[in-house]
């Protein structure tokens, strides 16, 4: 019988700050995507635990929710056997890497970045220079894997804009030596907005709770703040401009039952804003009890947790070392 080969499966990467409790934003805008695409691609997926500590975290909570963050992977679904799931701190190649980037990184294109203009102004106290590089970190996290696809929310479309120019600038002085990486920005939940300013992102650095569903909220606790999300007077439920607040809603309704928005228009024609806020904060509810669930489950195995991280950095390291070996020897580095 004829050998057949199958097309090695495109890879993909993503990460994620364990800087606070992930909100219903990073849910529905990356991890849901990320469980989805898991299955057709060969997946890694981090704790960006050095990007973390560009603002300044508490040791003993920064531990835990590094931890946290870890058992939200494997909450919501993805395989450690199946995907490669690592803590970035675990893998040196990233720091390694991503010094090596800085030097092909202009000080003009990371001075233009809108996240480190807006992070400089809130934390005006220390604008430290990982916070300016940090865009160089995450495109060394990209490209040492040489993903294909990143899934993000739209909110991180600049930075791999970012880690695209550093790719083909590479590749241009040497030879073909990265992938250029492709966004994987979702149509519906890209930009889950704050419950309580809907012209702004719901992030879990927000000072006010009522802003954001954390994953891990109560039930009761989501219900009480969808109730309390602002909206507007017109009280019918349509995607419009000027419904910022409806169109919010909509979208999480969206993202959590496959309804598209001519159908949820439909469905609640006639009705108010209470019996939709109500049907939302059920289908929340629903999406992330067996989350929550699982979470509790995993979280408290930290025997478990090591194993997974330790497993998860062998395997990362075997990839991310062989693009910084390929990397060091273009640029002329004597390797050991
Ligand atoms: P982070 O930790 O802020 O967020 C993790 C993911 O959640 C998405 N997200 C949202 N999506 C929709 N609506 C929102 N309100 C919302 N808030 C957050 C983010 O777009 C992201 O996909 N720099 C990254 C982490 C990172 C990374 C990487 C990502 C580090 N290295 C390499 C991809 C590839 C960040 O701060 O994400």
């Amino acid at each position: 019988m004829e050998a057949t080969t199958a097309a090695p499966k495109k890879r993909i990467l993503s990460c994620i700050q364990p800087s606070g409790i992930p909100t219903l934003g990073n849910y529905l805008g990356a991890l849901k995507n990320w469980k989805t695409l898991a299955d057709e691609f060969d997946g890694a997926f981090a704790v960006a635990d050095l990007h973390a500590i560009t603002v300044r975290q508490e040791p003993a909570q920064f531990r835990k929710q590094i931890n946290d963050v870890l058992a939200l992977l494997l909450a919501i679904g993805l395989d450690p056997d199946q995907s490669i799931l690592f803590i970035q701190s675990q893998v040196p190649a990233h720091s390694q890497l991503a010094w090596i980037l800085n030097c092909y990184t202009q000080f003009g294109e990371m001075s233009r970045m809108t996240q480190f203009k807006d992070k400089s102004q809130s934390h005006a106290d220390n604008v430290n220079v990982g916070l300016f590089a940090y865009p160089v970190l995450m495109a060394a996290d990209i490209l040492l894997y040489q993903a294909d696809l990143v899934p993000v929310g739209a909110d991180q479309k600049q930075h791999l804009e970012i880690a695209r120019d550093i790719a083909q600038r590479f590749n241009t002085l040497y030879s073909p030596t990265f992938t250029v990486p492709e966004p994987y920005i979702g149509k519906q939940g890209a930009r889950v907005m704050s419950l309580q300013d809907p012209l702004k992102k719901m992030s879990k650095s927000d000072p006010n709770p009522k802003s954001y569903i954390s994953v891990f909220d109560a039930p009761d606790v989501i219900s009480k703040k969808i109730k309390s999300a602002v909206t507007d007077s017109e009280g019918s439920v349509r995607f419009a401009d000027g419904k910022e607040g409806i169109n919010n809603l909509m979208g999480i309704y969206a993202c959590c039952t496959g309804l598209t928005n001519e159908q949820i228009e439909a469905d609640f024609a006639g009705k108010g804003y209470g019996d939709f806020k109500a049907a939302v904060a059920e289908a929340v509810i629903e999406e992330l009890r067996p989350i929550r669930e699982r979470y509790e489950r995993y979280s408290n195995d930290k025997a478990y947790l090591k194993e997974v991280a330790a497993q998860g950095a062998e395997r990362a390291s075997r990839v991310a070392n062989r693009t910084l070996q390929k990397v060091m020897k273009k640029i002329g580095f004597v390797l050991p």
